[in-house]
């Protein structure tokens, strides 16, 4: 039998609310959504939450919302799903890029020098949080506004607070492989500010000040009521999720050589237990001795964003550019990790990686 990377969980409750949903409530902007709202931001220790429909959607609206224009620039790391790169350019925002640390893929704070830029995207690869401390002081240097990317940190915590609880907005997404999801596409963004929090749901609603005056440039870009419904019941779920996914990870690190092991801080969600090989040859004959096992891996992500076509065309990046996102891109490997894997799935994929690499 397979072992697939990840599997999302759909149980009766879920079924039973999203059916609630559909049949008692307004299919936009109904009660759910409000709940599920009320519910993500005390869940992450932030005053607001206001709900979208994709991660990408929310990293742009936060970005309006905190006046980034056409021509600002807004920094994020080279390694990172295209959507965070993506988010800025949309907006008609230039991003800069900074290299990432080879110890855990995220920005690395020792080498980020201020570019002039409005923002800073920092990105919890993997579940895994950047160094907030090192974030909170180059925003009081530089005035930047912090825009955490937690697509893939739902309930990561530091120091004892949750991701999205740090930056001046926090973006979740709720793609069906995250930590948890609302049954398809949608979006979280969390903040602590009223006016912030305001502004983030004009633009989710078609820039409404009244039903039909819109007095800013909004979007069609809430998150559907049966979505919410979905996904209040997925939070309640979360926290034992994480720590099913917290004890996989253990079970990993403790049958894997450490050499291959990213350095994982404590409070880490593990969207994906990843590991880095020595080098592109030997990560894709891992890649493919699991494979021959039906053990499914992913590799995530296999081009940085700067080398990225659209990048390339439009900014002339080459290789050697960020040179650890390029190698890092190269060596990584993500092996399954879903709430449900059994100790036996682990132990052999361990066995399997153990004789890739000793191959
Ligand atoms: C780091 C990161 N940022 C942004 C996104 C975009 O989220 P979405 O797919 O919901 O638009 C994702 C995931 O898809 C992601 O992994």
């Amino acid at each position: 039998m397979k072992i697939p990377i990840m599997m999302p969980v759909v149980d009766e409750e879920m079924k039973a609310a999203a059916l609630n949903a559909l049949q008692n409530e307004k299919m936009v902007l109904g009660e759910s959504v409000f709940r599920f709202e009320e519910a993500f931001a005390e869940y992450t220790g932030t005053k607001y939450a206001v709900s979208t429909n994709s991660g990408t959607m929310a990293l742009m609206l936060a970005q309006i919302a905190l006046g980034v224009k056409k021509g600002d620039k807004v920094s994020c790391p080279a390694l990172s799903f295209i959507a965070t790169a993506n988010s800025i350019l949309h907006n008609g925002a230039e991003p800069v890029f900074f290299d990432i640390s080879s110890r855990d893929g995220n920005i690395d704070m020792a080498k980020v020098k201020h570019k002039g830029e409005k923002a800073i995207i920092p990105v919890h690869l993997y579940g895994n949080m950047c160094d907030m401390d090192a974030l909170a002081e180059y925003k009081r240097k530089n005035n930047v506004a912090i825009i955490e990317d937690a697509a893939e940190a739902h309930g990561a915590i530091y120091k004892g607070k949750k991701a999205g609880s740090f930056g001046d907005i926090g973006c979740f997404s709720f793609y069906s492989t995250k930590n948890m999801t609302v049954g398809g596409d949608g979006g979280m963004m969390t903040a602590d500010n009223e006016e912030t929090a305001k502004k983030l749901r004009k633009l989710t609603d078609c820039g409404r000040k009244t039903k039909y005056e819109h007095d800013v440039l909004g979007y069609t870009a809430r998150l559907n009521t049966i979505n919410a419904a979905i996904g209040i019941v997925q939070l309640k779920r979360l926290e034992e999720w994480n720590k099913a996914r917290r004890g996989a990870a253990a079970a990993y690190s403790k049958n894997l050589p450490k050499e291959i092991q990213l350095q994982y801080k404590e409070g880490c969600a593990y969207y994906t237990y990843t590991i880095r090989l020595k080098d592109e040859k030997q990560r894709d004959m891992a890649a493919a001795h699991l494979e021959k096992e039906g053990i499914m891996t992913g590799v995530y992500f296999p081009i940085p964003m700067h080398l990225q076509p659209i990048y390339r065309e439009r900014y002339g990046y080459k290789e050697g550019r960020y040179p650890v996102s390029e190698k890092f891109s190269k060596e990584i490997l993500s092996l399954p990790l879903f709430v449900g894997i059994k100790d036996e799935q682990i132990k052999l994929i361990c066995e399997k990686v153990n004789e890739a690499i000793n191959q």
